[in-house]
């Protein structure tokens, strides 16, 4: 097939990480046969840096006329001043927003050869497989925010729609998987996830009768995953709550190097990127680890371009660079010499093209 794809590399350690996901991306091409055109642009603190501004019109533009977004990062030190109007941080919100990608799957597994880089025991961690989907595009991110002197207020607002489109996608992704659905929210305290657990009660009794719904508190969520994290299958939260639950769980799988994600809206075209930052401490060092973004290549081949065949080598070529003990900094056991981050693009090429 052919397909265009929007590159952002973005800051810190984006660039790096992206530079494997794009070797990977070419060796996909050649193994199969595709041919993908990438269109790089500018997005985050780049993007301030070159315009002015954290997403450029002309990126925008080009994602929009693409069949899917790969992006890195945005953020670091040199744009971190708290009073400043323009933070990289808005490029990203920016996007996801003006795609209108709602869904944003993160997706967590545990490789057996990674126990040691949880801080969690192996036992507890045997049979560890969920997915997140996080509503992306309401909520407290994109609410009204106020501020004065000696006060401020960021207000959370969700509506019926954005909570029926989101149930109906994590639902919809639960059918497949083992027919779990918990669903994650403050209704002891929140009009909005009373709002929230209402709307969720009724699309799975009136859409989805065949797929087991929970209700779990935020709170409560967050010690369970540390407890007993086999018990979930699908998850499916508001958006802060989705940030917060996704950065402690991928703790499960040994680091947030491991985890890629996707964001979706109604059509093919998706957002992948790593769930991890911009990590400015190692950036330009070549150690960060690329697999949470090549994984979200595997999850751009599966969503946006329908390659279920060549997403699930992809992921198993990770899975095989893992295993031969190609393990970057942040997941490398102690004693055990760390590989830079194009030994670990090489380790997941050399597999894709066995
Ligand atoms: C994430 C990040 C972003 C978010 C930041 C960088 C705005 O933490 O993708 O999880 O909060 O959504
Ligand atoms: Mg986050």
């Amino acid at each position: 097939m052919r397909a265009a794809i929007t590159v952002l590399p973005g800051d810190g350690i984006g660039p790096e990480v992206v530079a494997q996901a794009t070797r990977v991306l070419a060796a996909v091409g050649e193994r199969w046969g595709h041919v993908f055109t990438l269109r790089e642009a500018l997005i985050g603190g780049a993007a301030i840096d070159q315009t002015g501004t954290a997403l450029p019109p002309e990126t925008l533009a080009v994602a929009r006329e693409t069949d899917a977004v790969l992006l890195g990062a945005v953020g670091g030190p040199k744009w971190d001043d708290p009073r400043a109007k323009v933070r990289p941080e808005q490029g990203l919100l920016a996007i996801r927003k003006g795609l209108g990608l709602f869904a944003n799957l993160r997706p967590v597994a545990v490789n057996g050869k990674l126990l040691h880089a949880s801080p969690l025991r192996p036992e507890r961690l045997a049979g560890v497989d969920l997915l997140v989907v996080r509503e992306l595009t309401g909520g407290i991110y994109f609410g009204d925010k106020l501020r004065d002197a000696d006060k401020a207020s960021d207000s959370c607002t969700y509506t019926v729609t954005e909570v029926e489109r989101i149930v109906r996608t994590a639902a919809r992704i639960a059918r497949g998987r083992r027919k779990k659905l918990c669903s994650v929210d403050k209704a002891n305290v929140l009009e909005t996830s009373r709002l929230w657990r209402e709307t969720t009660e009724r699309v799975m009794k009136q859409e989805f009768s065949d797929v087991a719904l929970s209700h779990m508190l935020v709170d409560a969520c967050a010690m369970q995953l540390i407890r007993k994290p086999a018990d979930f299958d699908v998850i499916v939260t508001e958006n802060m709550f989705g940030d917060i639950l996704t950065d402690e769980a991928s703790m499960l799988a040994g680091s947030m190097g491991m985890l890629p994600s996707a964001s979706l809206g109604e059509g093919k075209s998706g957002l992948y990127e790593p769930i991890h930052g911009s990590a400015p401490d190692i950036m330009g060092k070549g150690i960060a680890n690329p697999y949470a973004t090549i994984l979200s290549v595997a999850l751009l081949l599966r969503h946006s371009l329908g390659l279920e065949t060549e997403a699930a080598a992809v992921e198993r070529a990770v899975d095989a660079a893992v295993d031969r003990g190609v393990f970057p900094v942040d997941i490398a056991p102690s004693g055990v010499s760390p590989a830079s981050t194009g030994a670990a693009g090489d380790a997941v090429v050399a597999a894709l093209r066995q």
